[in-house]
């Protein structure tokens, strides 16, 4: 990257973090505790079990932490955010650490614009934001960027706890009836999700389900 695409991302960084640029949704006191600067332990998990695998797509990638921590064990990864300022940001910290991921300012209920397909997909934390009524045009075009026998891993919060202070917005039942048609959920599983705050932790979801033909 050249030195004054650097110093532009530099300055962008500088503004957000002095609150001149927020977005609408960097304004959600709950949900910029979303952005951790560590990679969500979850899918540290996920990566050392081997459920990742070829192409991969991070979809709402914030900064970019899961990505950057994707592409520094050697994958190729692609990350989206309808946010500019988080976009940004990620260009600059994968510039910092060297780390070649291809960040993309980008709206996740249309991409198939992208025209690109992958093997995996990964969602920490935005499906479970999306209204219910837009769920299905998200699963609609997560479908079609996904090849037949890629997976999706999504981590989400959950109502299952019923001493959960956190979001609480989805279960599995619910999960269960979204991926029917064309999916194959082969797991879900009860994670911690981290935030901001080290004690806020919220009790989770995660789940991995297969795009079928
Ligand atoms: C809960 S945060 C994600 C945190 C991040 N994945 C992580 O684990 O640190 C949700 C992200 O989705 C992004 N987002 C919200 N609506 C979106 C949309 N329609 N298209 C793309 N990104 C979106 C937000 O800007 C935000 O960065």
């Amino acid at each position: 990257m050249s030195r004054s695409s650097l110093e532009k991302l530099e300055s962008i960084d500088q503004g957000v973090k002095r609150g001149w640029e927020m977005t609408h949704f960097e304004e959600q006191q709950e949900q910029s505790k979303w952005e951790t600067d560590k990679p969500q332990p979850a899918l540290i998990d996920l990566e050392k079990s081997g459920a990742i695998r070829g192409e991969v797509l991070d979809i709402g990638c914030c900064s970019g932490e899961n990505a950057l921590y994707l592409a520094s064990q050697g994958y190729s990864v692609t990350g989206i955010d309808s946010s500019p300022t988080l976009i940004a940001r990620a260009l600059l910290k994968a510039s910092k650490r060297n780390l070649k991921v291809k960040f993309l300012l980008f709206d996740s209920l249309k991409i198939e614009i992208l025209g690109m397909t992958f093997d995996t997909v990964i969602d920490c934390g935005l499906f479970h934001s999306f209204p219910r009524e837009t769920r299905p045009q998200y699963l609609d075009s997560l479908h079609q960027v996904l090849r037949p026998g890629g997976i999706y891993h999504v981590l989400c919060s959950s109502e299952d706890d019923l001493g959960n202070e956190g979001l609480k917005q989805t279960t599995k039942d619910e999960l269960e009836q979204y991926f029917q048609k064309g999916w194959e959920i082969t797991n879900i599983s009860r994670i911690m999700l981290e935030t901001r705050e080290q004690e806020n932790w919220d009790w989770g979801l995660l789940a991995s389900i297969l795009r079928l033909t």
